[in-house]
This record gives C-alpha cells, structure tokens and sequence, in this order.
C-alpha cells in the first residue's frame, strides 16, 4: 500500500495537536508509515529538566516499536511551525535507523517547511549509521 506525502504530512500535522512543549512551544508532529499500510504518530513531549525532552520522531518510533513493529518503515513525515522548515534531529535519525535497519529499509523522509515538503531518504540524512559492534 503507498502512502503519499500529503496523507502522511497530514497524520503528522495531527499529531502535533498532541505535542507536550510548555518550554520550547515548539510543536512537532511525525508520523510513520510501515509497509502493511499502518501508520503510527507522535508528538514531542517536553520535560521540566529540558534534555530529558522527547522528540517527535523517538516518540513515533517508541510506539511503533512498543507495538511489535520491527521493519517494514516505508515513510516518515515532520512538521515543526509552518513558519518553520523542519528535519529531525541527529538523535531521532539514529533511533528511525534502528528501526529501518531491522529489515534493511532506506525508508523517505517527508520534512514539512514554509517553501513544502522537502524529501530525503533516511541514508541521505544520517549516512553511515552506526549499525553496531
Ligand atoms: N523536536 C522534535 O520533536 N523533533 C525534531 O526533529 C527537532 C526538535 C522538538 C524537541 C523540542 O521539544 C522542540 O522540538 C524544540 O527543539
């Protein structure tokens, strides 16, 4: 089943209703697509003791995870502020490389900004991943 940008940009946008970020005030929404057409979202969740702050895209990856999920990522999609162009951070690109390295996937990252959609490949945006001893 495809997922397409606008449909995945828009689970993201969702999402981002469900952010927790008193500090930053910068909402994030991420929504990830697997290959059995399921999608699973998430939102940033802020904590007092700002570095133990979640973001967006560990928050979706957590979940899938949590869920059973291990492979089959096809898609991510981010968006920040729309006044604000978006990717994830180096943190959440190791945690969505974990995922897609279980089955080997090179899923697309949809990253949302005031001039559209930018689109990568995850290998793109962290090359060389760190695989393991
Ligand atoms: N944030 C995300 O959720 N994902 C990103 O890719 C970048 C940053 C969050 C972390 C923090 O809650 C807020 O955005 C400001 O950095």
């Amino acid at each position: 089943m495809s997922t397409s940008p606008d449909e995945l940009m828009a689970a993201a946008r969702e999402a981002a209703e469900g952010a927790y970020a008193p500090y930053s005030k910068f909402h994030v929404g991420a929504a990830l697509a697997f290959a059995d057409g399921s999608v699973v979202s998430g939102a940033n969740v802020e904590n007092v003791s700002y570095g133990l702050s979640l973001c967006a895209e560990t928050a979706a990856a957590a979940k899938a995870m949590n869920e059973g999920r291990r492979g089959g990522l096809v898609a991510v999609a981010v968006c920040g502020p729309e006044t604000h162009a978006i990717t994830p951070c180096g943190r959440c690109r190791q945690v969505l490389a974990e995922l897609a390295m279980l089955d080997g996937s090179d899923p697309v990252v949809w990253c949302d900004g005031p001039d559209g959609v930018r689109e990568f490949r995850l290998s793109q945006l962290l090359p060389e991943a760190f695989g393991g001893l």
